[in-house]
């Protein structure tokens, strides 16, 4: 097969049903025969060697802000659409020094530590959850995966529990137009609604917590201060939608993903009933053989060569995270799902300055959901009633994921 007869575009997103549903034989493909891709159709070049893609995540020079993008690009075209000139956007797509500013800002409620804090919550959380249930067939992801997540970052934000079937519907709205380079008329103007639904609910929370602080992550916005500098309230709003936007149907994705893999190789599911002391390289191994988020990428700051071929200062490079985690340069046996396998380093949280900050919360939530449903239903299987994928661009995961219990 050349080149030429390689997908792009729109092909190479979740929104085409063969990559929806199997992604990984066509980026197999495209890293053997074209580890850097021209997609003259989104206007991008795709890097999906693992060392690539680790390098050019984690060269601190690149750029992330769309707005520095060369127009046509996708990332000026996809990312930054509606971005305003006077508006700043979100640390995921801000430059030095701002971004190092908000993060260090924030960073302090996402450590190892501050988010070990939460095991016990989460816990709870999970066991509620699983109370909730009380069918012997169930689809995983409405019941159990998709609350979990967004029942964690609502308490550590301190929301009011009668809030939360609103609060997710507003952040399940954001997250689909956010990453959808296609978004109908309908779909942007509902996700429109939504991001200002939030955003004044946001104006609110923190205008009651800073009449009372507690223990949660608007509070500790609201107390973060560095050098004597201080988050404006435009910045701890957009931060905090930032979370939703970012954490939540990845997390969801992340354990439902897991639990597939887990039952489509029942060995493994036994083995981690049998050894619940391999979670956290069992969570890893998830988070290699099937990742949440499929690509990230960057700008060019300059000129340069990546691989051989030259890239123009202000072009989009995006990586392709689930080929890298796929690459048998670096991965022995890299479709085989093990959850002993010894070096499950993976890019699937990303690399460098905007490495995923919620990387050890996402882990956690996972290690808890996947061992607390374990121990509830040691017997799960698939159901009959199958599953179904998601379209939304750059995340893998399901909708729908029937499965069949008995307690
Ligand atoms: C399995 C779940 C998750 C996955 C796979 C994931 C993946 C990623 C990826 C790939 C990036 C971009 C990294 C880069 O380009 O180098 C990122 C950034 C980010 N993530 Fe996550 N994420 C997950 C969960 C979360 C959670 C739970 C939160 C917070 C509650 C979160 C907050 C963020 C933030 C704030 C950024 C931007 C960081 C920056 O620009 O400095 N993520 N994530």
């Amino acid at each position: 097969m050349s080149e030429k007869s390689l997908p792009i575009g729109v092909a190479l997103t979740p929104l085409n049903e063969d990559f929806r549903e199997d992604p990984y034989p066509i980026l197999a493909k495209i890293r053997d025969q074209a580890p850097v891709l021209e997609d003259t159709e989104l206007r991008r070049f795709i890097y999906s060697r693992h060392d690539t893609v680790k390098s050019i995540l984690r060269d601190s020079g690149m750029w992330s802000d769309p707005r520095k993008a060369n127009p046509g690009t996708f990332s000026a075209e996809f990312l930054g659409r509606g971005m305003s000139e006077h508006e700043d956007p979100s640390m995921l797509m801000m430059d030095e020094p701002d971004h190092r500013r908000l993060r260090s800002l924030v960073s302090q409620s996402f450590t190892p530590a501050a988010v070990e804090k939460w095991r016990e919550r989460t816990r709870g959380v999970v066991e509620g959850v699983l109370d909730g249930i009380d069918s012997e067939e169930f689809d995983l992801i409405e019941s159990f995966a998709g609350p979990v997540p967004t029942i964690v970052i609502a308490e550590m934000l301190g929301i009011n529990p009668e809030m939360r079937d609103q609060f997710k519907v507003w952040s399940d709205v954001s997250v689909v137009s956010a990453f959808n380079p296609f978004p109908t008329e309908e779909q942007q103007a509902a996700s429109e609604e939504a991001y200002n639904n939030l955003w004044r609910f946001f104006e609110s929370e923190i205008a009651e917590r800073r009449q009372n602080l507690g223990d949660d992550l608007l509070s500790d916005m609201i107390r973060a201060e560095e050098d004597g500098d201080k988050l404006n309230e435009v910045e701890m709003i957009r931060q905090a939608n930032l979370l939703l936007v970012a954490g939540n149907v990845t997390t969801t994705d992340l354990i439902g993903n897991g639990v597939k893999a887990l039952l489509d190789n029942p060995g493994q599911w036994q083995a981690l009933l049998d050894d619940p002391s391999l979670i956290k390289n069992a969570v890893e191994e998830m988070l290699r053989f099937d990742s949440p988020v499929v690509n990230s990428g960057r700008i060019a700051n300059k000129d340069m060569e990546i691989e051989g071929c030259p890239v123009a200062k202000g072009e989009s490079l995006s990586t392709s995270l689930a080929a890298a985690n796929h690459d048998p340069e670096v991965y022995p046996n890299p479709t085989a799902f093990d959850i002993t396998r010894e070096d499950t380093h993976h890019q699937s949280f990303g690399g460098g300055r905007h490495l995923c900050l919620g990387a050890h919360l996402a882990r956690l939530e996972a290690q808890e959901a996947i061992l607390g449903l374990m121990r509830r239903y040691p017997n799960l299987k698939h159901s009959e009633r199958g599953l179904t994928y998601h379209a939304i661009t750059s995340f893998r995961g399901m909708s729908h994921f029937w499965v069949a219990a008995s307690k």
